[in-house]
């Protein structure tokens, strides 16, 4: 089963084309260079720009494949920011009628648990646990199968990604923040000794994440001139990692899994990747390519919904 995926939910355009689990081409347009000037994604400048990508990666594609041997177009119905969102079902509602070709609107979130899937040949055994970290969600879930999949834990404030990113702005000026502070951990890593300790937040709920007060905390001690930057950035990630690990080692205790997923952007951290695989003997992450967001992950989220794998 050949499947279209595409996807523009925040400021990467992406189109990809699978066969069942292996990709076949997979083109995606960064708006990272634009943004990056305001420090953040601005929603108006990211629809306009979709909408030029999408037609860039079109006549990509064309000159590869006859898209008239597809099977279905899986676009990114939600979330996202409203405006990119549009751009890309339009896109793939143009396309779908030209083309007479099935549509598939895809949760951006479940997209993202399924990339673990790409390029290989494995399957999920379920029960399992997900987890899903990104610039917008930090999303605890339990998938008793492929189409039960029951949200368990999730942030109360700011997404893990999105806390990266405001550290890296505050502490660097750079952005995105994920690559930036997980850079300047791995070059300290063993030579950094350091004595300072971040408050671990109090949720209600066990399985719930909250990051704003690490963030707080940061930017306090920024302020402070004797303060060594490179520090607080290590501090930060170790410790904010080993607070999501702990959140995933209870949710193991709790529901017994047979297999764990980590996924989303904040998946490519080095730290995070370590972490989560001592966790479980059947651990998926997916290769980093497939980490952040891409047209590829979409299609393979129809394909699974499509073949009903339980
Ligand atoms: O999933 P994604 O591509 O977009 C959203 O759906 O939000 O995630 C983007 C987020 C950004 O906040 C970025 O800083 C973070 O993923 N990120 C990382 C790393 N690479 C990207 N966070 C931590 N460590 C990384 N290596
Ligand atoms: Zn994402």
């Amino acid at each position: 089963m050949k499947i279209l995926g595409i996807e523009s939910s925040h400021d990467d355009t992406s189109i990809a084309l699978i066969e069942n689990q292996q990709v076949l081409f997979f083109h995606k347009i960064s708006q990272i260079d634009i943004h990056k000037k305001y420090g953040g994604t601005i929603p108006e400048i990211a629809s306009r720009e979709h909408f030029q990508n999408y037609y860039i990666l079109l006549e990509e594609i064309k000159k590869e494949f006859d898209l008239n041997t597809i099977d279905a177009i899986a676009y990114t119905e939600k979330p996202g920011l409203i405006g990119s969102l549009q751009m890309g079902y339009l896109f793939a509602h143009a396309l779908s009628k030209y083309l007479n070709k099935e549509l598939i609107p895809i949760n951006h979130l479940y997209g993202h648990i399924f990339s673990v899937l790409l390029d290989t040949n494995k399957n999920i055994e379920y029960p399992s646990i997900a987890l899903v970290v990104s610039g917008g969600h930090t999303n605890l879930y339990l998938l008793n199968n492929s189409q039960d999949i029951q949200l368990i834990g999730q942030t109360q404030d700011d997404a893990a990604g999105e806390v990266y990113d405001k550290v890296a702005r505050v502490l660097f000026n750079q952005f995105p923040g994920g690559p930036v502070i997980d850079q300047i951990f791995q070059d300290n890593r063993n030579k950094i000794s350091t004595n300072i300790k971040l408050l671990n937040p109090k949720l209600e709920q066990e399985l719930d994440f909250s990051f704003s007060g690490y963030k707080t905390q940061i930017m306090n001690l920024s302020k402070s001139d004797s303060i060594n930057k490179t520090e607080l950035a290590y501090v930060f990630q170790q410790q904010t990692i080993d607070f999501i690990i702990s959140k995933v080692k209870l949710a193991i205790s709790k529901y017994q899994p047979k297999s764990i997923i980590l996924s989303g952007g904040v998946s490519a951290n080095s730290y995070l990747r370590e972490q989560f695989l001592k966790l479980h003997s059947n651990a998926l992450i997916p290769s980093l390519k497939y980490s952040t967001d891409n047209g590829a992950m979409i299609a393979i989220a129809a394909y699974i919904q499509k073949k009903n794998i339980k």
